[in-house]
């Protein structure tokens, strides 16, 4: 697959994603020499401002965020073709125009261009987005090129609300054009899982429930509501903000079967039989039982204090809405009957990580001392640090040198930094990329969200709509969560991996 020439439309491009990772994305992928020729981007929002204004703004973000520095006469080059119109998402005439402004490109070129129309707006703006391009008859190529729409994310925000997305969505863009963003499928550590199950003869005999205890999938971060954040936040919550999408997304590819090609349906149709065949969590008791949901305290982080999660900016401070999630799930299929997989995710925590660790299970037999284990404890890990630091250690136990039979686990480590000569692109090159040349492996599928909303909802139901709800825990700012998650691993004799 290559990408091919087209016009990219960011609808909401004044905000903070197209600022901070999708226009310095477009820029690495110009300094890589990958952006195809004749690229525009067409930024779409509703403040007044010049292509001069914003085409500054944008060169501020990429002095910041851009992953290879800022190259002034590559920029200046680059950003010629970056353009903007000004509209509201709900007004016609705004739409006509913009067809002009495409056809207008279309002509200096030449020859028509292929469209992609991304939707970085907020989520009540997609409906509206879809159905005026649908209006305007942009949602369909011209001259044989192709039009496709990538979504952002929230992909809904129940069940009901990702279905009624969908259905505007497939009126407007067929499947096979609507690539849903999931930018953990973008890294490069998240995309490895299947290389290094599929390809390795080590692994995948012993990948099952015959050998493997439990699986842990944790992704810390050590920021709050920064910039504002905690307005869309605090509406979401970390079960719908990361579990829903990223988090299942790493477990489906931890857990999936193998595809029988990489064809992106092949993949897809794997990873959600893993989503479909979660053992549901129905009812407060069950949900109670299994899922614990937190609130940051004051606390501080890296020696830097830190309000409680009710005090943060643009949070009610009677919120409800949980910013540490940790659940214990089981997945009904032969492959992976009676493994637990522990996942957590929350905001202040001591430090950003998101690794998941394979835990395996213990010899029949160990005729060695345990008692004088050094450095942790004395099962066979394997750990993907899906970032930072990223790479992949396997945990096996030594003798230690000496008299004695005595063990002590030790590190097996392969690091990205050192093993490859060039740093890994960042996900959104990836995925641009990818819509770009047609290909939807690394997006999420109609389905796979349903599934994903289906099994979320009854967790929310139980604790905003039942009689009985599970307690909110809570946790200082700076610690590792809740004291109720590490009893939730505790009752099967586990704990959480130490990061
Ligand atoms: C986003 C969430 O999708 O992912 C944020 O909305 C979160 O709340 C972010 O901070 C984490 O992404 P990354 O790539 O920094 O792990």
């Amino acid at each position: 697959h290559r990408a091919e020439p087209c016009t990219v439309v960011i609808f909401g491009a004044t905000g903070d994603l197209t600022n901070r990772k999708l226009i310095p994305a477009f820029y690495n992928v110009a300094a890589c020499g990958d952006l195809p020729p004749q690229f525009k981007v067409v930024g779409f929002a509703r403040r007044d401002k010049t292509d001069e204004v914003f085409r500054k703004e944008l060169e501020e973000g990429n002095r910041k965020n851009s992953r290879q520095g800022h190259n002034e006469e590559l920029w200046n080059s680059f950003s010629q073709s970056i353009h903007y119109h000004r509209s509201e998402f709900e007004d016609e005439a705004g739409y006509k125009e913009l067809k002009a402004l495409l056809e207008k490109f279309d002509e200096e070129r030449g020859a028509p261009a292929n469209r992609l129309f991304y939707l970085a707006s907020a989520p009540e703006a997609f409906k509206p987005i879809l159905e005026m391009l649908k209006a305007a008859g942009l949602n369909e190529g011209v001259g044989g090129k192709w039009a496709r729409v990538v979504c952002e994310k929230p992909f809904g925000k129940d069940l009901a609300t990702a279905k009624a997305l969908n259905e505007t969505v497939a009126a407007t863009f067929e499947e096979k054009d609507t690539y849903r963003i999931d930018h953990y499928l973008g890294k490069e550590t998240a995309q490895n899982i299947m290389v290094l199950r599929f390809a390795n003869a080590l692994f995948e005999p012993n990948w099952n429930s015959r050998y493997i205890d439990n699986v842990q999938i944790t992704c810390a971060e050590n920021l709050g509501m920064e910039g504002g954040r905690g307005g869309y936040y605090d509406t979401a919550g970390a079960l719908r903000d990361m579990v829903q999408n990223h988090l299942f997304q790493l477990l489906s590819l931890v857990a999936m079967e193998p595809p029988t090609d990489l064809s992106a349906d092949s993949v897809r149709d794997e990873k959600v039989k893993v989503i479909r065949a979660l053992r549901p969590l129905v009812g407060p008791e069950a949900v109670g039982a299994n899922v614990i949901r937190a609130q940051y305290t004051a606390g501080s982080v890296d020696g830097v204090a830190r309000v409680g999660y009710r005090q943060e900016d643009r949070v009610n401070p009677e919120s409800k809405t949980e910013a540490y999630v940790a659940l214990r799930l089981f997945i009904d299929t032969w492959r992976w009957q009676g493994v637990p997989f522990y996942i957590r995710v929350g905001k202040q925590l001591p430090k950003k990580a998101t690794e998941i660790s394979i835990h395996f299970k213990k010899p029949p037999q160990v005729p060695f001392a345990t008692q004088k284990m050094l450095g942790g404890n004395s099962e066979n890990t394997l750990v993907i640090r899906i970032q930072p630091d990223e790479g992949i250690a396997l945990r096996i136990l030594c003798k230690q040198p000496g008299q004695a039979m005595n063990m002590q686990q030790v590190k097996l480590d392969f690091r990205y930094s050192s093993s490859f000569g060039k740093a890994s692109p960042e996900a959104y090159e990836r995925l641009l990329l990818d819509a770009m040349a047609g290909d939807a492996t690394l997006f999420a599928r109609r389905d796979e969200v349903e599934s994903a909303w289906k099994f979320i909802d009854e967790l929310e139901h139980a604790w905003h709509k039942s009689a009985n709800p599970p307690k909110m825990c809570e946790y200082p700012a700076g610690s590792w969560g809740p004291k109720e998650a590490d009893d939730l691993l505790a009752q099967d004799g586990h704990s959480w991996r130490l990061l």
